[in-house]
């Protein structure tokens, strides 16, 4: 999409259009009972009380999430049921949790790890994933979860700038750590090595076989770590952002009001742990409320999806744009072989849910998802249509309570509605960022608009005070729900031998929200042809990640670039839609 300038008023929906709206009967029974009284009166103070450490004084999330409900009532409740739908079926109480967490964390100790230190997690989404991200937390030390489908370069950026001192990860994944290349990283701890171990390997299973069940947790302050997530901006490599054990208050009460969990649910997160998603929604929001969660492991398959949410008759679901519209495609005669009826909520995260697909999650199951609207960098849920309260279809909705965000101009200032502008948030939410790590020039960029935490999206708002996003507002790409930095993609694409010069951008895509594109100037000498342009694509693919390798690549003769070398993607925007290209009299040349 191409930057919108702020200040331009937009065809507001309710001005142009009869909107639809997803109305909701008052016998509906939330937690959220009344937003708008609510969202007048509340204090996150509140919500401080609901945790063990507001008498005690002691924080670790391993605590709230796992040992408080393993010793109460819900310590044979399951936490965790999981399915490859190929090899294991398992569940895990809380209880067994408590165990399995310290026996990891007894591991750690061992291995030398200290609270503070950085830990990687680089494995497939399976039991010891979730496990040992806990026991990372139970020495006080800071997970790093990196998604399975990485590849070296994307692997070595995020060992490397977070000196993780060990990596949790198995013998196929771990070929793709360069370890000769990360000077902090000591042990790999090996989940399902069999045969010998090389120098510098542990095994999991062995260790943990030898290990105690009870592990105190190392006692952290609310302001101390709890996680680093990697993402990518429009600029640079990808930077890590650091969210605090009080993130906690945050990711609890918006799994309780936004994702409406409750005691007895059966919440299903689709989510990897590697995107944030996957920790504030499949660990720390449901696990410090104590519910019921399930995973499955392999690949996105329809039939197995709906067969998840029969088999363990899920109430809650919590999934992405993308992965409806691929339901969608996939066809109705799927979802009319399962029994879906144990749904009773729906919500929608990553990129705006297109109506069309809203209308078809709810002809399947009755139900519409609900947009959740955050960022890695806010940790929480901040912009939601809520349970019981009516909203225009389309819209992303309004802010959570206790927190605000608006639309304001380039100086800060809010506009009027219906006027594009910036999507910011007043800084102060429970878990906004503690920092980018190790980076305090990228933290200070959030903040360029003075008062406000930019997200980088541009919305406007309507005269009901609903948000509407309206796309990102700089060059971040985000394909099938992930996001993708330009420049990682285009660094991965120059280090291929025929390149000499590449320039990435998102093309709209009716399935994946967008999809990478990139131009490509060939080095001298080098023929352009299709042969050349798959082996291009699988270069980044085998370097970086598939998600991140071009679905499309243009050659062309040379990449517009600004006189200080800016590469101009809005050229290329308007290359790859036919249009004309504006005023490009800053370009080199
Ligand atoms: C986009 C972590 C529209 C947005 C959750 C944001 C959304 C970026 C929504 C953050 C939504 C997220 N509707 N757009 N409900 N939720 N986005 O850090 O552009 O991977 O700035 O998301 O995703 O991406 P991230």
């Amino acid at each position: 999409m191409s930057a919108p300038s702020a200040g331009s008023p937009v065809p507001s929906p309710t001005e142009t259009a009869v909107v639809e709206w997803e109305r909701k009967p008052k016998s509906i029974d939330a937690n959220l009972k009344d937003y708008d009284a609510v969202a007048k009166t509340f204090d996150w103070k509140t919500v401080e009380r609901e945790f063990d450490w507001s008498k005690t004084g002691k924080v670790n999330l391993v605590h709230e999430a796992v040992d408080r409900h393993a010793v109460s009532s819900r310590g044979t409740k399951v936490a965790l049921y999981y399915t490859d739908f190929e090899r294991r079926s398992e569940e895990y109480t809380f209880q067994d949790f408590k165990k399995l967490t310290s026996r990891v964390a007894h591991v750690l100790k061992q291995l030398g790890v200290k609270k503070g230190d950085r830990v990687g997690t680089f494995l497939p989404r399976t039991p010891e994933l979730y496990i040992t991200i806990l026991g990372i937390h139970r020495v006080g030390a800071i997970p790093v979860p990196l998604f399975e489908a990485f590849m070296e370069q994307a692997v070595e950026d995020r060992l490397s700038d977070s000196e993780a001192v060990l990596c949790v990860t198995s013998p196929a994944l771990k070929s793709r750590i360069p370890r000769a290349k990360l000077p902090a990283l000591k042990i790999l701890l090996l989940v399902g090595a069999s045969g010998t171990l090389e120098s510098g390997e542990a095994s999991y299973e062995q260790l943990i076989a030898k290990a105690p069940d009870w592990v105190e947790p190392e006692w952290l302050t609310v302001d101390d770590g709890l996680v680093i997530h990697y993402t990518s901006g429009s600029t640079g490599k990808s930077k890590g952002a650091l969210h605090r054990q009080y993130a906690m208050v945050g990711h609890y009460q918006t799994a309780k009001w936004a994702l409406d969990l409750r005691d007895d649910d059966v919440y299903w997160c689709t989510a990897d742990p590697g995107w944030v998603t996957g920790t504030s929604y499949g660990i720390y929001g449901p696990w410090t409320l104590g519910i019921t969660s399930v995973v499955i492991g392999g690949r996105f398959d329809p039939e197995r999806w709906f067969e998840t949410i029969q088999r363990y008759k899920v109430t809650m679901w919590y999934s992405a744009p993308t992965a409806y519209r691929m339901l969608m495609s996939a066809g109705e005669t799927i979802p009319k072989k399962y029994d879906l009826k144990s749904l009773r909520h729906i919500c929608s995260v990553g990129e705006p849910l297109n109506p069309e697909a809203l209308k078809w999650i709810k002809k399947i199951t009755g139900l519409a998802p609900h947009e959740t609207w955050w960022m890695t960098e806010t940790g929480m849920q901040l912009i939601c249509n809520y349970r019981s309260y009516d909203f225009p279809i389309g819209c992303t909705g309004k802010p959570f309570p206790g927190t605000y965000a608006t639309v304001v101009d380039d100086q800060g200032k809010e506009v009027a509605p219906g006027v594009l502008g910036n999507l910011v948030v007043k800084p102060g939410w429970p878990s906004m960022m503690k920092e980018i790590w190790r980076n305090a020039a990228k933290y200070q960029e959030y903040f360029r608009i003075p008062g406000w935490y930019a997200s980088g999206d541009s919305a406007f708002k309507d005269e009901r005070g609903y948000i509407w996003y309206q796309g990102r507002a700089d060059d971040v790409i985000k394909t099938a729900g992930e996001r993708v930095g330009p420049f990682e993609v285009e660094s991965a694409l120059v280090a291929h031998p025929a390149v000499a010069e590449a320039g990435v951008i998102g093309k709209p895509d009716a399935v994946r929200g967008q999809i990478i594109k990139a131009f490509v100037a060939l080095r001298k000498g080098r023929q352009p042809s299709d042969q050349l342009k798959k082996e291009i694509a699988d270069f980044v693919k085998t370097n970086l990640a598939a998600h991140a390798a071009p679905r499309e690549i243009d050659f062309v003769e040379k990449v517009p670039k600004t006189r200080s070398g800016k590469i101009m993607r809005r050229v290329l925007r308007a290359w790859d839609q036919g249009l004309p290209v504006g005023d490009i009299s800053t370009m080199e040349e």
